[in-house]
């Protein structure tokens, strides 16, 4: 609900909210007290945090870090930590909030990879929360009648592509787990934001204007980002009543009250009536899901092991593909500069992203090679193809070790870029790296309940078969599909040394990969780091930042036989190092801020 037009440099209704009140619950937070209409500036430390980001400078702490993609999302998240809560409370409390300023990125109606290193235990652990197909979905879902797969967004746009969220289950699964502030607590600043209104920040207001189409053809979805036929706007104060009530539900009566009751009544409603595309949701694929914990995977990098989310995301396997693969060459003395450096990272991207479109899926349903893939002995192997002086003529999947092995085609699925990435460190010293999404920008447009519902069985191959043999990542009742999400924990000697991750569909391997490069063999600061242009090589294009450094190896690169693409490579990394102190980075493509104490 759009309400009034306010100053565009009053960005953001963000207020402290005493520790006093992060004790209470969110039920006694009066719609009245938080419907103030009042938007009032940044707060100084906010502020502060945006400047050093605009100088290039990482952002500095002792005790804890918050970084992520918008900063009224991590006020919420530094309102938790300073009054104490763990880094499980204020991923909660980001989330909500992110779900609501970010609602493009992620939020409720979606699903998420968290990973976890508990300073108690000294374990770290992953959370799985990805989307399931509904018991109802078939492999040829996407194909129609002559077996040929959809179009992209005609498989998007509706309830056809929605799968089920396993955001709100991952919310309560990580405070039970490890959190300490009491639960309604912590979506007091969602709820007060919701009621009493936010700037419409200049990266959702240009999203609408350029999604305007797809979003009017669903009537609660145009109500909502086209009040009047018109696009929401920068800083247009917009409230958000039933995404309040939302919150409320969820803070009285727990992920209960998400996956079952008139909210899970109004997601099953919406995809199964979308107009045009209707979907197979049901309520028992609400009733029946569950968060999974599963072991990290972790890979050798110089004089760090680079963890994190194993299948179904095939983040950390091909980040760990790629570094591994580049342990042989010394990429420290060839620098960021080099042509030579970047044919290496480009070239054992391409061979990573072979072996992930031969070999990675859910491995709830079929086998995955895992420890295969990050063996050192296969990526020395794998390395020993890079040897060349010039670019790879062909590249295609390797054998890696199997325990039992099946015959599997290439995968054929598309991903256009969406999500959002939080990093927090507490002042116990619990560190959490968590990339969440509704997967395309603006999820499948459908809208329920206050959030908009994901669209992730996209990440699914819509072929199901090539040439007679089964592609890994096809859909299939209850199964989850194939992530490129990498939320990531880099340790050292035992110890956490950085969290980082990042949205951009399946460029975020290279844009993890890289800023992980950048730090640990260029010298570079966090922020450094992620700030430095972009070179992304998936499947043999090169894509190069335009507009920046990057795009002047241009011609470097074609001379070496890639094809090169200019484009805008809108990244959202957002990072914490851990050493002495805490020094966080956010990433200049986007909105987002590191704040800390
Ligand atoms: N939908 C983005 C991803 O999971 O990689």
């Amino acid at each position: 609900m759009r309400v009034g037009l306010i100053s565009g440099l009053l960005l953001s209704a963000m207020t402290t909210v005493a520790p006093a009140l992060a004790q209470e619950t969110a039920d006694a937070v009066a719609p009245e007290a938080a419907a103030t209409g009042q938007v009032q500036a940044l707060s100084p430390e906010a502020t502060a945090a945006q400047e050093a980001k605009a100088n290039g400078q990482p952002v500095e702490a002792q005790n804890w870090m918050v970084a992520a993609a918008n900063p009224l999302a991590v006020e919420a998240g530094a309102n938790i930590l300073r009054a104490g809560g763990t880094a499980a409370d204020a991923m909660v409390a980001v989330q909500v909030v992110l779900g609501l300023v970010e609602p493009q990125s992620s939020g409720l109606g979606g699903g998420a990879f968290l990973v976890w290193y508990d300073a108690t235990s000294g374990e770290m652990t992953t959370l799985d929360a990805r989307e399931t197909a509904p018991r109802a979905a078939t492999p040829t879902l996407f194909q129609d009648e002559s077996g040929e797969p959809l179009k992209f967004f005609d498989a998007v746009v509706g309830g056809l592509s929605v799968g089920t969220p396993g955001t709100p289950a991952l919310l309560e699964e990580a405070h039970r787990r490890w959190g300490s502030t009491p639960w309604p607590s912590l979506f007091a600043d969602g709820i007060r934001l919701a009621e009493g209104g936010f700037a419409v920040s200049p990266r959702l207001a240009g999203l609408v204007e350029g999604d305007a189409e797809r979003l009017s053809r669903f009537p609660a979805t145009a109500e909502y980002f086209l009040p009047g036929g018109t696009p929401l706007a920068e800083g247009d104060l917009l409230k958000n009543p039933a995404y309040a009530e939302t919150l409320r539900v969820l803070a009285q009566e727990g992920a209960a009250g998400f996956y079952g009751g008139d909210i899970a009544a109004g997601i099953v409603n919406t995809v199964r009536s979308a107009p045009g595309n209707p979907g197979v949701l049901a309520g028992i694929d609400l009733a029946l899901y569950q968060v999974i914990e599963r072991e990290p995977v972790c890979a050798t990098y110089r004089a760090f092991e680079v963890c994190g989310m194993g299948p179904p995301s095939s983040g950390a396997l091909t980040v760990g593909q790629i570094l591994g693969t580049l342990n042989s060459y010394d990429l420290a003395a060839l620098g960021a500069d080099s042509t030579e450096a970047w044919r290496l990272i480009g070239d054992a991207s391409r061979l990573a992203f072979a072996d992930r479109g031969r070999y990675m899926a859910d491995s709830d349903f079929v086998p995955v090679p895992t420890s295969g893939l990050v063996d050192p002995d296969y990526l020395a192997g794998r390395a020993a193809l890079l040897n060349a002086e010039a670019a790879l003529a062909e590249v295609s999947a390797g054998s890696p070790e199997f325990d039992h092995a099946l015959n599997w085609a290439d995968d054929e699925s598309i991903e256009l870029p969406s999500t959002s990435h939080i990093s927090i460190v507490d002042a116990q010293g619990n560190v959490l790296s968590m990339t969440t999404t509704i997967e395309n920008g603006f999820g499948s447009r459908l809208m329920t309940n206050g959030f908009l519902l994901n669209n992730e069985l996209t990440d699914f191959s819509f072929r199901s078969h090539s040439d007679g043999v089964p592609i890994a990542n096809r859909m299939e009742p209850g199964k989850r599909p194939r992530s490129s999400m990498s939320p990531t924990i880099v340790m050292q000697d035992g110890k956490p040394v950085l969290a980082i991750g990042s949205p951009g569909g399946s460029r975020i391997i290279g844009y993890v990969a890289k800023s992980i490069i950048a730090w640990a063999d260029w010298g570079m600061d966090v922020q450094q780091a992620l700030a430095l242009p972009h070179l992304v090589n998936r499947f043999g294009t090169y894509d190069v930042e335009e507009g920046t450094s990057a795009a002047d190896m241009a011609d470097a690169l074609t001379a070496l036989g890639y094809e090169v693409n200019a484009r805008d490579l809108t990244s959202g990394l957002h990072a914490i190092e851990i050493g002495d102190t805490l020094r966080g980075g956010a990433d200049p493509r986007r909105e987002g801020i590191a704040l800390g104490e």
